[in-house]
């Protein structure tokens, strides 16, 4: 997944590493500086109710993680990862004289001992990880979690949303946030990148609830779905789910009932 560890530098990237790429260089998904403020402070007001009070967050794709200082104000331990180094440089030069954040690359996120993460945050992650990657990323995931740790998976997209979705729901947020011309500028600029080449060429990974909620559970992790998506693009879906216990009598039974808001 990170750039850095593409096998040879005459191979043609994997998909995942051509999102990265993607996200490692400038884009105009983000209108402007305005936009990325209203965007985190959504996304941090939105995970305020589940973060711990005192306990370590990781969070999984984090981008430029705006609303990182004041989660960690209110958690004790935040853990930025992600797989872009340039992003992982910006938030690098931010967070160093904060310690109560710290930045990871590939080497540290593979570092974190088992059952250390007491939430884990995976926003607007899931559609840039290739759907046969998910199943080991979630197994990683869940060894992750402490006993009593929780995995939040947001704005996951659903199959067969359009991109006019997306794009009304940028537009409203311009609208609402004082920037609908930039939006409209930087939406212009998108279409006139690779970025559709790229979705289509490195794939967009799509998944109903209840396909979330089994992968989920195949992994070992119980999941509800949210009533409500975190951050700004509400016909996007959330999850959040903890380790199953498994009993002797679990491998004898088949799993209850998913429970599904
Ligand atoms: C849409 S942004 C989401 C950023 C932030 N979580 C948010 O909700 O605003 C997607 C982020 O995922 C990162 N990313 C893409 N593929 C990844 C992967 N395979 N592993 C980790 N991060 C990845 C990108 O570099 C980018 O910063």
């Amino acid at each position: 997944m990170d750039s850095a560890r593409t096998a040879s530098p005459t191979a043609p990237p994997s998909t995942a590493d051509r999102w990265v790429e993607f996200w490692n260089r400038p884009h105009s998904i983000y209108a402007n500086r305005r936009h990325l403020e209203a965007h985190f402070a959504r996304i941090g007001q939105d995970v305020a109710e589940h973060l711990p009070s005192d306990g370590t967050v990781l969070d999984f794709g984090c981008g430029d993680a705006l609303a990182a200082d004041a989660m960690a104000e209110r958690c004790g331990s935040l853990l930025l990862f992600d797989a872009s180094p340039a992003v992982r440089a910006r938030l690098t030069g931010r967070f160093s004289g904060n310690p109560r954040v710290r930045v990871l690359d590939e080497r540290g996120l593979a570092a974190l001992p088992p059952g250390s993460v007491d939430l884990l945050l995976v926003v607007s992650v899931l559609q840039y990880i290739p759907e046969a990657d998910l199943p080991t990323l979630l197994e990683r995931w869940r060894k992750l979690l402490s006993p009593g740790g929780r995995a939040l998976i947001a704005d996951v997209v659903d199959p067969g949303t359009p991109m006019l979705a997306d794009v009304a729901s940028q537009l409203r947020m311009g609208w609402e946030h004082g920037f609908l011309t930039a939006s409209l500028v930087a939406l212009l600029r998108l279409t006139l990148s690779d970025y559709r080449q790229v979705r289509r060429e490195a794939g967009f990974a799509t998944y109903t609830p209840d396909e979330v909620l089994e992968r989920l559970e195949k992994a070992g992790l119980r999941g509800i779905r949210l009533p409500r998506n975190i951050g700004p693009t509400p016909h996007r879906r959330s999850f959040i789910a903890h380790p199953r216990t498994r009993t002797p009598q679990d491998a004898e039974e088949p799993a209850p009932a998913l429970n599904v808001q």
